[in-house]
């Protein structure tokens, strides 16, 4: 159980915070919890404002291909995986891995990467449609925020539950380490419902019985 960052290898994401607090209001976030298309596709204002391939996940499906020894053969699952752009990775970067997502959006199933047709499931990360142990290793970045408290334990317990070694999981999740951090995230967020300090979130891991890798989305 430790926090490492293992999405160290992306780009910087470059955000203009005042125009979207300028833009949020109850109607726009109400579209943006749809994660439909105006959250992936729409503008910038309801979410991603274009969610496409552009390889910046190679390097981070490399560097969790290493951290947890992932080999051919052994099968992993991506909670909350959009378009599969991560999952489509790690199959590239490790033939023979077998790699599966799921994801809450019909949108994003139906304009996934055409790499990964059929290999991701529509479902909500607090009720996984799969028995227990199925997963060698199960991760999921930047979902877990997306429920309430109780919903966020919910998915957590679901992640040990998959796996066969509960130390082979990872969550990233929105996070603030200071007052001025958490005020820039409450003027940029759209969908995330259970968000704090790392402290709070490591006593929810527990409450959970995660015990994991874990790491902090944190606007600066
Ligand atoms: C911020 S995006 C992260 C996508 C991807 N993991 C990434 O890092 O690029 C949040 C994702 O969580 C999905 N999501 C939201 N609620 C969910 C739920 N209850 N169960 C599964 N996925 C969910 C959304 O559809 C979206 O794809």
């Amino acid at each position: 159980m430790a926090e490492i960052n293992l999405l160290r290898a992306l780009p910087e994401t470059k955000r203009n915070i005042q125009a979207r607090e300028d833009a949020k209001d109850p109607a726009v976030v109400a579209e943006a919890c749809k994660f439909g298309e105006m959250y992936f596709d729409g503008p910038r204002d309801y979410g991603y404002g274009g969610y496409r391939y552009d390889g910046r996940w190679v390097p981070v499906a490399r560097d969790m291909i290493k951290h947890f020894g992932l080999e051919p053969g052994m099968r992993v699952l991506d909670v909350g995986c959009a378009k599969g752009f991560l999952v489509r990775d790690l199959l590239a970067e490790c033939p023979g891995l077998e790699v599966f997502g799921l994801d809450i959006s019909v949108y994003a199933m139906m304009n996934c990467h055409p790499d990964v047709v059929g290999r991701l499931h529509l479902g909500s990360a607090d009720k996984l449609p799969f028995p227990d142990d199925s997963f060698d290793c199960a991760i999921s970045i930047n979902t877990i925020h997306n429920f309430d408290r109780a919903g966020a334990k919910r998915a957590l317990r679901e992640l040990v539950r998959v796996v066969r070694d509960p130390a082979k999981t990872y969550v990233q999740v929105d996070a603030y380490r200071t007052p001025e951090q958490k005020a820039l995230f409450e003027s940029w967020v759209l969908t995330a419902r259970f968000h704090d300090y790392p402290e709070v979130w490591v006593q929810l891991f527990e409450e959970a019985g995660y015990t994991g890798d874990w790491y902090w989305t944190i606007l600066e």
